[in-house]
């Protein structure tokens, strides 16, 4: 397997980028060289490590996608070196640079370019067919990449029939097929709908497990950073500001800008809605009547459902009771039978916040997306066992839950204090001072200043 080394890697676009690079090296700033170029990498060291998954992640402009595109040789650092295992790129003929690229280096991109009128198989053999590789050989290693991404029965297939997860999965199996020890992702994920994203995020540490493949990976998603790097650097303004663990990064950010990625420290917030629901298991169509709802909440054998509209947009639950007796009224729509009391959650929600609303249902949260729609489910065990500490969940990783209960016994009480526009109960009025400093102390304990890092 192959590392990669990024030595003093400066990158800037523009009329005089040698200029810029000199005054940048003498102590100018980003704004100073301007007139020059824009510096869209400044002074990058990193040792990515063989078999390691790394993640880039950091604001829009940052320099990630630049940084990404001189570890193939796509682009040529303005100076500074990039080594890839043995052949630093920077030295190396361009046909040399073209065979690397062929024989080392895949890269998956957010908007995967399938060719349309070929079939998934085609698509995955794709880089074989430019490295030479034979009719047959390629078909036997393309098929074996569609295997390993699930999607073994579809070689024959066209890509306008498939879905988005399942087009992006081909993307993966065509840079599997390749068989390169390097694979580099620019937010490869972040198009696709959160549970199908959740889904190529297990998949990728699946492959990962058995395949050992050197990865890096572009994020400006802070849940996907932490649970799928083994490290991850943070860019800001086209410099590498830190480098470490996800544990790491939460617990010393390098400044206030890692700070304000980590933002409240406490992992309850670090993680999402959408990094832990689940599939709803029984939703009803509100124009599909009491019968079919039934039916629904049959099948999945629950005892209320979820009811969306055309546009999946979420409506409220009906209960299989509610549903039995419009039926036997002879009642064919369920308007009338729709709770709307339930609380909903955003995708984006911190776990934090769903505790509250976790506690008042017996039903699993819901989850929607910015327009409204029903995307997905947060069962109470759910909630809570992604609080459990890593080792009984995926050792390997650096699982951002929490690490001891603490987080989650402040977390639950504190969220219904943020609710905007409720004003708060009042303190009952303290009886002596000690009892006031507890009170004003407890929403804010298990955030930022509560050292709840065990470290094994
Ligand atoms: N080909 C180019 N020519 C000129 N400027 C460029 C070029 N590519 C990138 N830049 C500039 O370099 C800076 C870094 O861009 P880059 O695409 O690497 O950021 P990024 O971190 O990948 O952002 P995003 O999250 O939006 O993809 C930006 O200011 C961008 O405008
Ligand atoms: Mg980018």
């Amino acid at each position: 397997m192959t590392g990669l080394r990024v030595e003093g890697v400066y990158k800037v676009f523009g009329r005089r980028p040698n200029e810029a690079v000199k005054r940048l090296r003498d102590g100018s700033s980003r704004e100073d060289v301007r007139p020059w170029g824009t510096a869209a990498v400044i002074d990058a060291d990193l040792e990515i490590r063989s078999g390691e998954t790394f993640v880039v992640m950091g604001l829009s402009g940052s320099g990630k996608s630049t940084l990404i595109r001189m570890l193939n040789g796509l682009l040529k650092p303005t100076a500074g070196r990039v080594v890839l295992g043995d052949d630093d790129l920077s030295a190396v003929s361009a046909a040399q640079l073209r065979s690397i690229r062929q024989r080392k280096v895949s890269m998956v991109f957010q908007h995967f370019a399938l060719l349309p009128h070929r079939t998934v198989r085609d698509n995955a053999a794709y880089p074989l067919a430019l490295q030479g590789v034979d009719k047959a050989e390629r078909r036997r290693k393309a098929d074996e990449a569609l295997e390993m991404v699930g999607l073994g029965q579809w070689g024959d297939s066209l890509p306008h029939e498939l879905s988005g997860g399942m087009r992006q999965r081909v993307g993966l199996a065509r840079a599997l097929a390749a068989d390169t020890d390097i694979l580099l992702m620019d937010e490869a994920f972040s198009a696709l709908d959160p549970l199908i994203r959740r889904e190529m995020q297990d998949q990728l540490l699946e492959l990962q497990q058995s395949l050992g493949k050197t990865i890096v990976f572009i994020t400006h998603d802070l849940n996907e950073a932490m649970y799928l790097g083994d490290r991850i650097a943070v860019m800001r303004d086209g410099r590498v500001v830190q480098v470490g663990t996800s544990e790491q990064i939460l617990s010393a950010p390098a400044d206030d800008y890692v700070a304000q990625f980590v933002a409240d420290v406490d992992r309850t917030r670090v993680l999402t809605a959408s990094s832990v629901m689940r599939r709803p298991a029984a939703v009803a169509f509100a124009g599909g009547g009491p019968r079919l709802a039934l039916r629904t909440m049959r099948d999945a054998q629950v005892a209320a459902a979820y009811v969306v509209d055309r546009a999946r947009v979420l409506r409220g639950i009906v209960r299989d009771a509610d549903a039995v007796d419009a039926t036997r009224a002879g009642k064919d729509t369920l308007h009338g039978l729709i709770d709307d009391s339930l609380t909903s959650v955003s995708v984006d929600t911190p776990l934090a916040e769903v505790f509250a609303p976790a506690a008042e249902s017996p039903l699993p949260v819901p989850v929607t997306d910015d327009k409204g729609r029903l995307v997905g489910v947060i069962p109470r065990a759910i909630l809570l066992e992604a609080m459990v500490p890593p080792e009984t969940s995926t050792p390997a990783q650096g699982t951002p839950v929490a690490e001891s209960a603490t987080p989650l016994l402040d977390g639950g009480p504190a969220a219904p204090l943020s609710v905007p526009g409720l004003p708060e109960e009042p303190a009952p009025a303290a009886p002596d001072a000690h009892a006031a400093d507890a009170s004003t102390a407890a929403p804010t304990a298990g955030r930022t200043d509560n050292p709840t890092e065990v470290r094994a």
